[in-house]
């Protein structure tokens, strides 16, 4: 099993080299050691997360244009090489089939397995905190985006259309979706660290606001 792991770790570092959207190979390594923590914690089955937590980005529409179109396809092909059981594939495949955000309303949780929402509460936790903002502005600045205006109001997305072509502000897309994902964590454990990341990031966005308008 161990072995299966390592491989897939130098199978995805490969597949996500030189992406600049802030889903590189760190970013899934990050996610990675989370689903780690929190499968022990929830007492799921590790390694269904940690293979799920290791594919979970490498078909995704942010960066691959077809990925609509491939859904997992990617993912798929390689747990075939790996020659798992088709239970287990499968499982892993719908991990990562239901766990794409699409947008602040669009988004249930629609997770059928806990180790599903143990990888999905990973990748949310990733998107916020102090590393949720540096990904941010990164992302932000990849799609051209101002850091703020106060003239542009706060979009909340009922459609995946809306949300995938609005072209918003780095700071309203706390609004619009860093600061609900706290509420959407499906585990005890991501919901405690959640709530810390959150109120660093309130303090971050206060402190932004008071330098924007010279309050001292
Ligand atoms: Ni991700």
């Amino acid at each position: 099993m161990d072995k299966i792991i390592q491989k897939t770790k130098n199978f995805v570092k490969e597949a996500l080299a030189g992406d600049s959207t802030g889903h590189d190979w760190w970013h899934t390594e990050r996610v990675y050691n989370m689903a780690v923590f929190l499968a022990q914690k929830e007492k799921a089955d590790c390694f269904i997360a940690e293979l799920a937590a290791l594919l979970h980005d490498i078909d995704d529409w942010k960066f691959n244009q077809n990925a609509e179109k491939t859904g997992t396809k990617k993912a798929r092909d390689w747990l075939s090489s790996l020659k798992l059981d088709v239970t287990t594939a499968n499982h892993i495949c719908q991990i990562i089939d239901e766990m794409s955000f699409k947008g602040a309303k669009t988004q249930k949780n629609l997770m059928s397995s806990l180790e599903g929402k143990i990888v999905q509460d990973a990748d949310r936790l990733d998107a916020i905190g102090a590393i949720g903002i540096a990904r941010t502005f990164a992302y932000g600045g990849f799609k051209g985006r101002p850091l703020h205006d106060p003239t542009l109001p706060v979009v909340l997305h009922t459609t995946f259309e809306t949300y995938k072509n609005h072209q918003g502000t780095t700071l309203n897309h706390f609004y619009e979706k860093l600061l609900l994902l706290k509420d959407l964590m499906n585990t005890t454990t991501a919901k405690q660290i959640a709530q810390e990341r959150h109120i660093f990031m309130e303090a971050f966005i206060k402190q932004f606001l008071d330098e924007w308008n010279a309050k001292l």
